[in-house]
């Protein structure tokens, strides 16, 4: 797997990605990040143009659109988690988009071993006579946890005009104030606001460092303040630079030394990336305006967080 950079918005660079193509590349796979859908109409451009099969990670997506078509149905597959936090919840689970049958056999392959397998993988099929046996491992999702997110889902247009109208109150009452950067909403897209990222600008805070004010934030009682941990670069996982030791067999047993600075765009913003839960309910709104008095409060005092 080859990692490329991001570009301003903390979405994936179609200009880093086209970059890193070479005839070994068979897919782009692109995360639609906090909800933001990144640039897909250029990214599936990319894609058809150099044959390669489009992948989107939309776990932090559901519902999100770009001129009206939902994330998730652009790509050749798309995955979606319903993990805790996610727009659409099932606790944990997750479930898979394509219209593919070998990807929807395979699929199945993974996570409803016999019944299911056997039911509707065709006979026809080079994957039927593993049916009964699948991959050997059981990915299915717990049946309850799928009727939470079913239930849910006939509710998600509703939690994501919520969102949307909290997300917009936000970034106008953030939008004004020095030392933070609210994120642009490119033109046609609606995000499912999985998370409302901030930007850091210390240079307008007089050089107080992130960790700074990030501890006054939640000294003023913003618990939900988040300075993404597992969000990150992905260069900086163990995963991405020596997976050997995980996957013995992994077909080219090396590190992969990533120069420091090689990705400085994700280094950047992750660094200086503040996320803000975004609810969506009405009885949520008190609590909003909780956080944005929280944050205008430390601004106005960061003078004296400084030294
Ligand atoms: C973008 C993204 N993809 C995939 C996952 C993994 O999801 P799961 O824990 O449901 O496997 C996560 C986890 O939160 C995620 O944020």
């Amino acid at each position: 797997m080859i990692l490329a950079d991001s570009d301003e918005t903390g979405n994936m660079s179609v200009a880093e990605v086209e970059a890193r193509i070479t005839n070994k590349t068979t897919a782009i796979m692109v995360t639609h990040l906090w909800g933001t859908p990144a640039d897909i109409d250029a990214l599936l451009a990319l894609a058809n143009r150099h044959g390669l099969a489009l992948l989107e990670d939309a776990s932090h997506a559901h519902g999100a659109t770009v001129h009206g078509q939902k994330v998730g149905t652009f790509g050749h597959t798309a995955a979606f988690s319903m993990n805790g936090p996610k727009p659409l919840s099932a606790g944990e689970g997750g479930f898979v988009l394509t219209d593919d049958d070998d990807v929807y056999h395979r699929v199945l392959l993974h996570g409803h071993y016999n019944k299911r397998c056997r039911n509707e993988i065709p006979a026809t099929s080079p994957m039927h006579p593993y049916a009964v046996t699948g991959m050997g491992l059981k990915f299915r999702i717990h049946p309850l946890a799928a009727s939470i997110a079913l239930d849910q889902l006939g509710s998600l247009d509703d939690y994501l005009n919520g969102r949307e109208n909290v997300a917009r109150y936000l970034c106008n009452q953030l939008g004004e104030l020095p030392g933070i950067a609210v994120p642009r909403t490119p033109d046609g897209v609606r995000p499912a606001w999985y998370g409302l990222p901030l930007t850091y600008v210390p240079e307008e805070l007089g050089g107080l460092p992130v960790k700074r004010f990030h501890e006054a934030l939640l000294a003023e009682g913003l618990k939900e303040v988040d300075q993404p941990g597992s969000i990150c670069p992905l260069s900086r996982f163990p995963l991405f630079r020596d997976p050997a030791p995980v996957f013995p067999h992994y077909p080219h047993r090396k590190r992969v030394a990533y120069r420091e600075g090689q990705f400085p765009v994700a280094e950047q913003i992750w660094q200086h990336t503040l996320k803000l839960p975004v609810w969506h309910r009405e009885e949520d709104l008190p609590l909003v305006d909780r956080y944005i008095d929280g944050l205008r409060k430390v601004i106005e005092h960061h003078t004296e967080l400084l030294g």
